[in-house]
């Protein structure tokens, strides 16, 4: 089976692209199943109600989240009756909703799919390492194929998480990062990796944001309002290949729309 991981949404550019591309997408690839970061998808930050939904009309099967989870409030009630949007599961365990999701796929195949927190910068309230292999445990109970979004900043922290579940799940996709990465990568014991998948939104800016105001934050350290910029968008993902009895990788392969 294939599995279609889109990229981190970015505010309305990055929605339109995939309400535009999503089902054309799919049937080209050949994909069973959709997940996709839509931590940022309200314009940039957060993600409400609405647009999670609307999210999942386009074709999304499951939704993964970030450090962003929260910066719009409606979306707590949601998460607690949602099952297919998730957050990381490694937030406090009185947050919430839930760090894991079992969602059929178009051929009836359940997958899993786990959101993690990286520690650098983002500082979840435990560390992913405390969480991660009852998480898999739990999945296992109901099926092979097995999705891990590992949402951080550092390279070494996505590349160990890949390494450690080498075997054990099918993919382990890195997000937040913005900048698809060129490491895609069957390892030894059948789980797809790479460290990130890219952005879906415009790529004419610094990783989403209006260029001139994000080195003006960065240049005079003064607060500057944010803007979502609007040029260069694209969709950016990841395809797997899997063994749907096994839950084994085969392939992955970037994904990069023009
Ligand atoms: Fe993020």
């Amino acid at each position: 089976m294939r599995i279609l991981f889109v990229g981190d949404v970015v505010g309305r550019p990055g929605r339109d692209v995939v309400e535009r591309r999503l089902r054309a997408l799919r049937s080209e690839l050949e994909v069973d199943f959709c997940v996709l970061n839509g931590e940022n998808a309200a314009d940039g930050i957060g993600i409400t109600p609405r647009l999670a939904e609307q999210l999942l009309q386009t074709g999304v099967d499951a939704i993964t989240l970030g450090n962003h989870t929260w910066r719009r409030s409606e979306i707590a009630p949601y998460l607690c009756s949602s099952t297919r949007v998730v957050r990381p599961a490694n937030f406090p365990s009185s947050a919430p909703g839930s760090g894991l999701a079992v969602v059929a796929a178009a051929d009836g195949t359940p997958v899993a799919v786990i959101n993690l927190l990286g520690s650098l910068y983002l500082e979840p309230a435990r560390s992913l390492w405390e969480v991660v292999d009852e998480l898999v445990d739990e999945a296992h109970r109901e099926t092979q194929v097995v999705v891990v979004d590992i949402h951080a900043e550092a390279t070494s922290e996505k590349v160990a998480l890949a390494s450690w579940l080498d075997g054990r799940v099918t993919a382990v996709l890195g997000t937040h990062t913005h900048v698809q990465t060129a490491d895609a990568r069957v390892l030894p014991g059948g789980t797809a990796a790479m460290t990130d998948v890219g952005m879906t939104g415009p790529h004419d800016s610094v990783i989403g944001v209006v260029t001139d105001l994000a080195i003006q934050r960065m240049r005079t350290g003064m607060p500057v309002r944010f803007e979502t910029a609007r040029g260069g968008v694209r969709l950016e993902g990841a395809l797997v290949e899997c063994d749907a009895a096994t839950g084994r990788a085969t392939a992955i392969a970037p994904v990069r729309t023009e």
